[in-house]
């Protein structure tokens, strides 16, 4: 059976004076996930928002919160993030120390665990990663900021990831997550090559009608 696309829109892209609203219209229509990008302006160039706005989306989101930071200490600060709300915890492979115990810990405070890999980053540090994580993000962009081009090796990184997890037999318990550039014409390559969860920042906030860039998403129309 075909599983279902699961979506999960980047908060980046939405109003900042109205996240409220923006994300009740999210949920209204039918999405899995919100997706909250953290960044620091140090692992990534952009400044964007941390632990406030995360404890506030909590209070009033109902569905769960995937929050992925872009810091340079994901091994001090990744739990305060999950204490805020986290119910999906990001960091990225590239500045995390001790990986397999924050993998542990986020785990331990009652979060699924994720691990981000950017564009220019070997797959094979994952392998260490794979039989312990609950989601893999492939970074389809550099990460720092929205609305940036879709960069195509990400579609092979896809598979041999899958084929990692194939291997492993943890297919089914380990989602990839593919970030950055999704829109109409990389949505059904990246779902073909065996990714999940579809994080959209500007193809779902930016679109003027949201509902039919979701149908797109999940690959309906
Ligand atoms: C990039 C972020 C992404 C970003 C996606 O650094 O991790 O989540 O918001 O935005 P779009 O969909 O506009 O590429
Ligand atoms: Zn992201």
């Amino acid at each position: 059976m075909k599983s279902k696309v699961l979506v999960a829109p980047s908060l980046l892209a939405a109003n900042p004076l109205s996240f409220g609203e923006e994300i009740r219209s999210a949920e209204s229509l039918g999405v899995d996930f919100h997706h909250v990008d953290v960044m620091d302006g140090h692992f990534v160039p952009n400044l964007s928002y941390g632990l406030p706005l995360v404890k506030a989306l909590k209070q009033s989101s109902k569905i769960p919160l995937d929050v992925h930071i872009m810091v340079s200490n994901p091994d001090q600060v990744a739990l305060d993030y999950v204490a805020a709300g986290a119910d999906i915890l990001v960091f990225p492979i590239e500045s995390v120390v001790h990986s397999h115990r924050l993998i542990h810990a986020i785990q331990a405070a009652g979060s699924k665990a994720g691990v981000a890999i950017n564009p220019g980053t070997s797959l094979s540090l994952l392998e260490p990663l794979l039989p312990y994580v609950d989601l893999v993000n492939i970074m389809s962009v550099n990460p720092g900021f929205g609305g940036q081009s879709f960069i195509p090796a990400a579609i092979s990184r896809i598979k041999v990831l899958r084929s990692m997890l194939d291997s492993l037999g943890r297919t089914n318990e380990v989602l990839i997550e593919v970030d950055g550039g999704i829109n109409a014409e990389t949505a059904p390559a990246v779902v073909a090559a065996g990714a999940q969860v579809l994080v959209a920042g500007t193809f779902f906030y930016g679109a003027r009608d949201r509902a039919a860039a979701l149908k797109t998403l999940r690959g309906v129309v």
